[in-house]
């Protein structure tokens, strides 16, 4: 017989291996006024199932609270009995009683999602909406793609590129060039968004690039190492008045192409849905270097707190 039960400080340290190793912490962190629940399915004292919520109290409403399901899992051999809707069921309880009106889950479409989609159909959340591609690329896959594809790409797009603009490495940017990048941030939300400064610690030398025009700094692929083997691609961007979309993609494939001279040999990046000329490119040019795509996903329910 499965046992379900809320975690505690004691506990929750058996179930750590149940979550992503980002959230470990906060399993490592449950007291009884923490922001976070964490309901436990177990079999004969051995956990199996795991779900992973936290709350935050709402800004215009201070009695009520917005959940967020951080992580669901049950192992392997005990999936399809049922454990993931109990654990799932328990939750949206729990939730209810730290007086949550609504709570949500992300999450990466993988080979589980129509065991999750039919768990979430079932209890009623809303259909699941897709907010952005989560891309995986490998030097692998651009080595089987055919020959100098990418520097003919790069050789194309540089040709046609007018004389009074100059690509630089991004670790050589000006403090002055910084400072006006700066201030436009205070007031064009397209400069906030694509915002060059994020995660600078981790920033990517090797191919962070930069575009100047007329010694003015209209566009950039910010790059940063996420792992050992890894470099995610976190930022790109070309001024709208320095378009056509052509700038950036040369930008990106000369990105692409100093990574592949060198020696991390994966990439991962993050193109949100509503971003359609990107999401075009994606399947139409870059598809050949990546050999995976995975759905970021939204799902949402309101809870009945008066239940
Ligand atoms: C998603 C997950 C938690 C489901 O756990 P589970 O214990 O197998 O779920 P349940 O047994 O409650 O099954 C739920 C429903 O999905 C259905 N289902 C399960 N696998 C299915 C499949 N491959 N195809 C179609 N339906 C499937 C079941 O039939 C069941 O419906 P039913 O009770 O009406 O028959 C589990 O697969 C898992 O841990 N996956 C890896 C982690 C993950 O992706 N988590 C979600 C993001 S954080």
């Amino acid at each position: 017989m499965y046992n379900f039960s809320e975690l505690n400080g004691e506990n929750a340290s058996q179930y750590t291996h149940l979550t992503y190793p980002s959230y470990v912490k906060f399993l490592e962190n449950l007291t009884g006024d923490s922001s976070t629940v964490a309901i436990g399915a177990e079999l004969d004292t051995s956990p199996v199932g795991l779900i992973l919520a936290y709350y935050v109290s709402s800004s215009d409403n201070s009695d009520q609270a917005y959940g967020q399901i951080l992580s669901l899992f049950v192992v392997p051999e005990h999936r399809h009995q049922g454990l993931g809707k109990e654990l799932l069921r328990r939750m949206e309880t729990a939730l209810k009683m730290k007086r949550c009106a609504e709570v949500e889950l992300r999450y990466l479409s993988s080979p589980s999602t129509i065991a999750l989609e039919e768990v979430l159909a079932q209890q009623n959340w809303s259909s699941p909406k897709t907010t952005a591609l989560i891309c995986y690329g490998s030097k692998i896959n651009v080595d089987q793609t055919k020959s100098r594809h990418l520097v003919k790409y790069i050789d194309k797009l540089t040709a046609k590129l007018p004389q009074d603009y100059e690509i630089f490495f991004w670790k050589d940017l000006r403090l002055r060039e910084r400072q006006i990048i700066e201030a436009q941030m205070a007031t064009d939300s397209l400069v906030r968004r694509f915002n060059p400064f994020v995660e600078e610690n981790e920033l990517e030398p090797s191919n962070s690039l930069g575009l100047r025009y007329r010694d003015r700094v209209v566009g950039w692929v910010i790059t940063h190492r996420i792992a050992p083997d890894t470099i995610r691609y976190t930022q790109m961007f070309v001024h709208p008045e320095n378009q056509p979309l052509s700038r950036s993609t040369l930008l990106l494939a000369k990105a692409i192409h100093f990574q592949y001279q060198g020696a991390t040999t994966k990439a991962t990046f993050r193109v949100a849905i509503d971003n359609e000329p990107m999401v075009k490119f994606v399947h139409r040019r870059l598809a050949p270097y990546l050999y995976e795509i995975r759905e970021a996903r939204l799902v949402t329910k309101l809870l009945d707190t008066n239940h």
